[in-house]
């Protein structure tokens, strides 16, 4: 049943918009043109790549009328592209000029715990950090970083904090193909052009607003001359992307970690929040990239998701194009010595009128100072991970990346197809995942749905690895 946790969670006070907040029309903004490449960043010295990273309010005229305030880094929304090679050491010059305390997470980087801006390590209103990120042999693949502080996690991005990072290898199968980008974000704008605070539906099911971006564009034109490689990320704090390229096709080579070790066919594909894809597209004609709708099982009164265009493309056929029969060889990471459970739950109950909802890992709300699990670096580890809610979450876990091995849904185990490395996956209602991981370097890692409303809410827990 529906019941409250025990301990009420000591989870920050919510922080609620209006609920007769006008919002501007979901077409108000201009569509249809060229996509922007993301603005790259870095001075190479060697091995070392140096960068700058300011997180600031930035103002944009977004309509002649309309003026909105973002939180961005280095006055872009998303942020820059940060690009490196493996065996690089980043070393980022982080300053906050926020009003409130952050810090940039490294999404799906294996780094050590102190660089991996986890809610441990604030950066204060006006202070500065370096954050030290040594990328090693076999980290080739799609990340991210995004702000992670205890507590402001959901405003923080919902304003616009966000960016891409890509490693790349030297020995890449896929090199020679031209590449773009599409960074995935959500956006909701109140009529004045200001971004409303959350309502009381985004802290159930997660904030989704009425633009869905690319790059910061709204439906923008992609031109492709013969094949092409993306990278797609689903950045939205809670949007699941149910992709599919109409009038081309196009095959998966990676995910979150990198390539796989074959291309495979591709129709739909459900990208949760946080995840990240390579595919190669190909065809001719007029092309659009679609969001259908996806069933989440949503708990508030929003309206039903409906089919989006989320681009629109014009390919030109090139010469054929043979992918390599073998992209890359994934090693199992070898006979698990430890297992690990984790537990998504959500309880309600209703308090004056009005739902009270409780997310929670293993029956227990985050708490900064608990360590939920105890783990050894180098040991390789099963992770269960069990969805035992009403509605879909992307799990997602810090400081490496897990092969998912088997899944069971209803009753049926059904070994994972392909091998790939993955740092964030979606459980559905009354799904198991079996995980097989390792972590390279001690520290305290953030285990967490990756509905950012839901982590900041106590769907949250922590591995001290030693
Ligand atoms: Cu992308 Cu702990 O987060
Ligand atoms: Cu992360
Ligand atoms: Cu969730």
């Amino acid at each position: 049943g529906h019941a409250m946790p025990e301990q009420a969670p000591a989870q920050p006070a919510l922080r609620i918009a209006p609920a007769d907040l006008p919002l501007l029309p979901a077409d108000a903004l201009p569509t249809g043109q060229p996509l922007l490449p993301l603005h790259r960043i870095g001075e190479r010295d060697g091995a070392v790549l140096r960068l700058a990273l300011t997180a600031a309010p930035h103002t944009v005229q977004l309509l002649p009328s309309v003026k909105t305030e973002f939180w961005s880094y280095n006055g872009s929304t998303p942020g820059p592209l940060i690009e490196a090679m493996e065996g690089d050491t980043l070393e980022i010059r982080f300053r906050n000029d926020l009003p409130q305390a952050t810090t940039v997470h490294w999404h799906g980087l294996p780094v050590p715990a102190d660089q991996d801006g986890g809610p441990h390590h604030p950066v204060a209103p006006g202070e500065e950090r370096l954050y030290r990120l040594e990328l090693p042999k076999g980290s080739a693949g799609t990340y991210w970083y995004h702000p992670h502080p205890h507590g402001d996690t959901p405003e923080q991005v919902f304003r616009g904090l966000a960016g891409a990072l890509i490693v790349r290898t030297a020995d890449d199968p896929l090199a020679a193909l031209p590449e773009q980008h599409l960074f995935i974000s959500d956006l909701r704008l109140a009529a004045d052009g200001s971004i409303p605070f959350n309502n009381v539906d985004d802290w159930m099911d997660g904030r989704e607003g009425q633009f869905v971006l690319v790059n910061g564009q709204l439906q923008p034109q992609l031109t492709v001359n013969g094949a092409q490689r993306w990278r797609i990320w689903n950045a939205c704090s809670a949007r699941y992307l149910r992709l599919k390229l109409a009038g081309a096709q196009w095959q998966l080579v990676g995910t979150d970690g990198g390539l796989l070790e074959q291309a495979r066919p591709l129709g739909e594909l459900v990208l949760a929040p946080a995840e990240r894809i390579e595919v190669v597209v190909s065809g001719s004609g007029a092309v659009r990239l679609l969001a259908l709708p996806y069933d989440r099982q949503k708990m508030g009164d929003a309206p039903p998701e409906r089919e989006r265009v989320l681009a629109r493309a014009t390919f030109s056929a090139g010469p054929r194009v043979q992918l390599p029969a073998r992209l890359r060889s994934i090693a199992d990471p070898g006979l698990a010595r430890a297992t690990k459970r984790v537990v998504f739950s959500e309880t309600m109950s209703m308090e004056n009128g009005q739902h009270s909802m409780a997310f929670l890992i293993n029956g227990k709300a985050y708490d900064m100072n608990r360590a939920d699990w105890h783990s050894k670096a180098g040991e390789v580890e099963l992770w269960e991970v069990i969805n035992d809610s009403h509605m879909d979450h992307p799990f997602h876990l810090h400081g490496t990346q897990f092969m998912v091995v088997e899944r069971k849904r209803g009753g049926k185990v059904v070994r994972e197809p392909f091998k790939a490395w993955r740092d964030t996956v979606n459980l559905r209602p009354n799904e198991r995942l079996l995980l097989k991981l390792r972590f390279p370097h001690p520290g305290m890692y953030m285990a967490h749905c990756h509905i950012i409303e839901h982590e900041a809410q106590g769907m949250m827990a922590q591995v001290q690895v030693s």
